[in-house]
């Protein structure tokens, strides 16, 4: 799995996604969301694949064990690298969803969601009655996963350092909430720089809007990609 930028392709067709890798001329990783994947399915992994992209299939399963483990038996036959649940479905769910997803291809990696970085301390102790704070949910949630056997998880940038120093730096920890300095921060709340995220020991970094909505996408890309791996 390439350690570039992961590229959020939140757009709602397969034109709108071809359109925007014509300009790349190299190989990629990108992020095929709920949004995409439910409009265009399988078709558009295969067409992503056949360009030489990584891809993220980010489809956050919630479910019962049986249903989530089936699921992800059927995805283990796309060409993906990585996958990913909610961590909430817990300990039994995750461990079906790993055995699913290795069911035709070992190498697809599978990450759960720890905390959405929407969720606010007061939606989690006053919604989902959890009476913690945000980082010790999300180090719960972290703890769980690799018991689970996962090979991480997603969360926020600002997560990162807690999480590495309980679970160690091959855990992966993968962080969308980056924002280059000059940048539109959107709806995004708590951000950081590409820099930053690295520092703070982030293993992969996921931005869409600083890319897919720049006037040059390619050279955004590029600016974000030296930062990263620099
Ligand atoms: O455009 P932007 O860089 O904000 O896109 C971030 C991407 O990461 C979106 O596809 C969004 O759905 C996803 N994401 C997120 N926060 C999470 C999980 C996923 O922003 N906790």
């Amino acid at each position: 799995m390439k350690t570039l930028p992961i590229i959020a392709l939140d757009f709602d067709s397969i034109e709108s996604v071809n359109q925007f890798l014509d300009q790349f001329d190299e190989p990629l990783f990108v992020k095929v969301g709920m949004e995409l994947f439910y409009q265009t399915g399988p078709q558009l992994i295969e067409s992503i694949k056949a360009r030489g992209h990584d891809i993220f299939l980010d489809l956050k399963l919630h479910d019962i064990p049986n249903t989530v483990g089936k699921t992800m038996e059927g995805l283990s036959k796309l060409d993906v690298d990585l996958v990913n649940v909610h961590a909430a479905g817990g300990t039994a769910m995750m461990e079906r969803a790993l055995e699913g997803i290795k069911k035709h291809n070992k190498d697809i990696k599978i990450i759960a969601v720890t905390q959405l970085t929407s969720t606010t301390e007061a939606v989690l102790q006053q919604e989902q009655n959890i009476q913690t704070t945000i980082d010790e949910a999300v180090l719960n949630y972290a703890q769980l996963a690799k018991k689970a056997g996962l090979d991480g998880v997603v969360c926020s940038p600002l997560e990162t350092a807690l999480l590495k120093e309980h679970l160690g730096t091959s855990f992966l920890k993968v962080t969308p909430g980056i924002r280059p300095a000059d940048a539109a921060v959107n709806d995004q709340k708590r951000v950081t720089t590409p820099e930053q995220a690295k520092e703070m020991g982030s293993t992969h970094i996921v931005v869409g809007r600083p890319i897919t909505q720049s006037d040059d996408p390619l050279a955004s890309y590029q600016k974000i990609k030296e930062s990263w791996l620099s």
